[in-house]
């Protein structure tokens, strides 16, 4: 059998964690949560939630990659056994789901980044598809409307993919390559936006807003749930990710070490991205409010804009920024699905890729979709926009933490968290003691369960939970988002789990 490929270098993996889980989630979702969650009070949570959940999943998901030194299916799959491996692949297709739209937004970023050059700093613009006149939304967003109401987008998204294709080609390798470039040019580009930022006059009254707490935000319920929801999606858990990356780590690498590096890096960036963020907007009182594609598309375009001078330089940073840092996670979600079928059917990676370019592409053409089906609701009734409402509600704010969850519970219960933890240890400069045992046994999966409970009851109690909200007289497309979601899953999952291929053997 072919030898497992290596990461060349410590600094090579670190690099590919670190960018996969720095996304578009910590330019803009941080933020945007913040400002909604009570600013420097949503700090509390979101630190219990990294230390409480981030950072021992974290370890969990690397220790499992590096001791079975296999991808997510067959790892669970060694630890325990059948229904491991299908949970395993549950988890990569929900991944999946996630992997088509995260593409399509990188597929408006390139839209965006392409008007940066120009047409996104014109005095007003008009939506003709939506019948809106020049002057009745704020240029970015119109801009935006503008451009994902046409089929040149749907070429983006193509674009996006071919490039995701070329980086995971040759595994690892090539994977190492491209964060080797993207990693340190997001974190220049970033730091130069924050200069700017905080140069800018009362700019730093804006970092105060963002330090200045409202603690009454502690007693809410959906606050907790936000920064619980948050943490997971920063540090790209229950993607199977992290997994396929550390079993390319050598033998006597550690994971305890690897995790506090690679969530450190994490909230780091994304501590200082909400600075750049908050600096720039406060000055000119445009408040960061509205969910994560309205901060990233309207509102931190609607700042920057404002700039005294080198708008469009600093346009053209930020939008390129967000590619660097977009792409530098798509690809880990790609070689995640491509590590799993590599380890299951040894298909030549060459043919996996372009397998899954092609069926990606179209996935991720139905979320840009240009049609305009529902005109006045919430999203200007842009089909693609829609559909990929209804997915992402089921996906990320439930797909994730599931997968956690039970993740969680097939290494602790079936498995023995005592195993792998003692498989941790032995190459840990931090030894996990008992207490990390019964820690993993009872408080995550019973943290998890609470947040799950607590979310479907909220939303039960708000008619929500079909994300009805958003798609207001078509919620038929609702139920159909939900039952795509629950057969594509769950059916995928059975398939790839029979369908032959190589036996995992469970570790007795
Ligand atoms: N961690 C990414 C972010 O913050 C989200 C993501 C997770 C993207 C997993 C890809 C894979 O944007």
């Amino acid at each position: 059998m072919a030898e497992r490929q290596q990461w060349r270098s410590k600094l090579g993996f670190i690099l590919a964690a670190s960018g996969s889980a720095i996304g578009l989630g910590n330019v803009v979702f941080f933020s945007a949560n913040a400002y909604k969650f009570g600013a420097g009070a949503f700090y509390i949570p979101y630190l219990v939630a990294l230390l409480l959940i981030g950072i021992p999943i974290m370890i969990l998901e690397f220790g499992l990659g590096h001791y079975t030194r296999k991808a997510f299916p067959q790892s669970l799959g060694q630890v325990a056994g059948k229904p491991g491996e299908f949970f395993g692949w549950w988890a990569i297709l929900n991944a999946c789901f996630i992997a088509m739209f995260y593409i399509t937004i990188l597929g408006w970023v390139v839209a965006m980044w392409v008007g940066s050059f120009g047409g996104l700093w014109q005095d007003a613009i008009a939506v003709p598809a939506l019948g809106k006149e020049a002057g009745e939304w704020a240029v970015p967003k119109a801009y935006f409307y503008s451009q994902i109401t046409q089929w040149k987008t749907a070429g983006f998204v193509a674009l996006i993919w071919f490039l995701n294709a070329v980086i995971v080609w040759k595994g690892i390798r090539s994977i190492e390559k491209a964060v080797t470039i993207f990693v340190p040019l997001m974190w220049i580009f970033m730091i130069v936006l924050i200069v700017r930022g905080l140069t800018l006059p009362h700019g730093f009254e804006g970092v105060l807003f963002l330090f200045t707490p409202d603690f009454d935000a502690l007693t809410k319920v959906h606050v907790w749930q936000g920064a619980f929801s948050q943490i997971f999606f920063t540090l790209s858990l229950g993607f199977g990710i992290m997994t396929a990356y550390a079993s390319y780590l050598p033998k006597e690498s550690d994971q305890v070490n690897n995790a506090l590096m690679t969530s450190c890096l994490n909230c780091s960036f994304e501590f200082i991205a909400g600075i750049a963020i908050f600096s720039m907007l406060f000055v000119f009182a445009i408040a960061p409010e509205g969910g994560t594609l309205s901060m990233m598309f309207f509102v931190a375009p609607q700042g920057i804009a404002a700039l005294p001078f080198g708008a469009k330089i600093f346009g053209i940073l930020f939008f390129t920024m967000l590619l660097f840092a977009g792409l530098s996670s798509s690809i880990s979600l790609v070689e995640a699905l491509a590590s799993g079928l590599e380890d299951k059917f040894g298909t030549s990676r060459g043919k996996l890729v372009v397998m899954i370019t092609v069926f990606g592409t179209v996935g991720s053409i139905l979320f840009a979709l240009p049609m305009i089906v529902n005109q006045g609701t919430d999203h200007a009734g842009v089909l693609g926009l829609t559909l990929l409402d209804v997915i992402d509600h089921w996906s990320f704010k439930y797909g994730l933490l599931v997968a956690g969850l039970v993740e969680c519970v097939l290494i602790a219960w079936i498995f023995g968290a005592r195993r792998l933890v003692n498989s941790i240890n032995e190459t840990s400069r931090i030894p996990l003691g008992s207490w990390f045992v019964a820690f993993v046994q009872l408080v995550l999966p019973l943290l998890l369960v609470v947040v799950i409970g607590w979310s479907i009851k909220v939303e039960v109690e708000k008619g929500t939970l079909y994300g009805s909200g958003h798609i207001d007289n078509f919620a038929a497309l609702g139920y159909i988002g939900f039952a795509v979601w629950v057969l594509g899953t769950l059916g995928g999952a059975f398939l790839l789990t029979r369908g032959g291929g190589k036996e995992v053997v469970a570790d007795a």
